[in-house]
């Protein structure tokens, strides 16, 4: 019987000479790069204030059509306090959101620790909220966070209309919309809507500089004045005015500005991608499509099957396809791919050729 092996897989897939999903590695040289041709002598951020930081804060409010953005060292920390502000101004510590929302399974409980908020789960883990959850809340709540994508079931998204319609229903009711936005710009070319266009359903928006962005870490927390004024404070309360913020803002700003326009092409090619895997036997994606650079590729075999599989395929194409493998249970497996500048890197030809040996190899070992 094969012993699985995660360090060896992910050996194999760094040693290939190109990689099907991701930017590249994560390593120094993504911070190098982006202050190759810096200015040495811009003055520093300190604690959270000053022109640098602004500056950024005032570029990513009206990117995302927003009247005032805070830049925060994490999402987990900057959607925690937007919840707690909400909570706050309602008086009440009850919010809904995903059963598998960041905060409910990545986030070791910090929301209820923390700020003593209540969740309440609405949808089941199968699928996305719909209007129905959201009018048919067993509770009251103060605010209602959806996440665009949905990241932990492949990536999915309701229909624009689908969030005007829950959008005007927490408007009517007095509920607080906030969005988890981690990878916004990633549906952008779905929706074909601007970030502002999305943005004015919510009354708060968080989103990421180190998902499709590709940058090394950080947030933006964005809203109304009085909500981002408020958002500092609690930033201070929590730490998260490092006296220097600049090596986090500064590579977002830089790695903003050389990716905002690709993520049509990350989405064409995500699209591309999905198509050859359910091409493979066993193989199935989700979603079916994909609706933004990631999907989740599903295989109908053990972990210990599929793992020599794919390190003979790497070994034998240059191709790595993914550094993980994750047990849906003893038949069954997943891994997440989400597309970045390395995809166009690769030869098509040498794409085809990869895909038509793991069909071959799967072909072998799916019953
Ligand atoms: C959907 C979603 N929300 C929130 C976060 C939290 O972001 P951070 O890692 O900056 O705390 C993540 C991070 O993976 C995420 O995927």
């Amino acid at each position: 019987m094969y012993e699985t092996n995660p360090k060896k897989l992910q050996e194999a897939y760094y040693a290939t000479a190109y990689q099907l999903g991701g930017h590249g590695k994560r390593n120094v040289q993504v911070l190098k790069q982006a202050f190759e041709e810096m200015d040495g002598q811009l003055d520093s951020d300190q604690y959270g204030a000053g022109e640098l930081i602004e500056n950024f804060q005032d570029k990513i409010a009206a990117f995302l059509g927003k009247e005032s953005a805070v830049f925060f060292p994490s999402g987990t920390m900057a959607q925690q306090i937007a919840l707690r502000i909400w909570c706050d101004q309602r008086g009440l510590k009850k919010v809904a959101y995903h059963p598998l929302s960041h905060l409910e399974i990545h986030e070791e409980d910090g929301l209820k620790e923390l700020h003593g908020i209540q969740p309440i789960l609405l949808a089941n883990r199968d699928r996305l909220i719909r209007l129905d959850d959201v009018q048919n809340m067993p509770e009251e709540v103060a605010c209602l966070l959806l996440e665009l994508p949905q990241r932990e079931i492949g990536g999915q998204l309701p229909a624009f209309s689908e969030l005007e319609e829950i959008s005007a229903y927490c408007r009517q009711r007095g509920i607080k919309l906030h969005l988890d936005g981690a990878r916004l710009f990633e549906i952008l070319p779905f929706y074909q809507k601007t970030a502002a266009e999305i943005c004015q359903l919510f009354d708060s928006v968080y989103v990421s500089f180190y998902k499709g962005i590709g940058g090394i870490a950080g947030a933006i927390l964005a809203g109304e004045k009085a909500f981002t004024e408020t958002s500092k404070v609690w930033k201070r309360r929590h730490g998260g005015d490092l006296i220097s913020l600049y090596p986090y803002f500064l590579s977002a700003n830089y790695y903003f500005d050389l990716r905002r326009d690709k993520f049509a092409q990350y989405y064409a090619e995500a699209r591309e991608l999905a198509n050859y895997y359910q091409q493979c036997p066993g193989v199935t994606t989700r979603p079916a499509v994909p609706v933004s650079n990631m999907f989740h590729v599903h295989i109908r075999l053990p972990k210990a099957t599929l793992e020599p599989v794919l390190l003979s395929v790497y070994e034998q194409t240059g191709i790595g396809f993914t550094h993980y493998l994750r047990e849906v249970d003893e038949t069954n497996c997943y891994f997440e791919v989400s597309i970045g500048d390395n995809y166009a890197r690769i030869p098509k030809e040498a794409i085809k050729t990869a895909f038509e040996l793991l069909a071959e190899k799967l072909g072998e070992v799916v019953s």
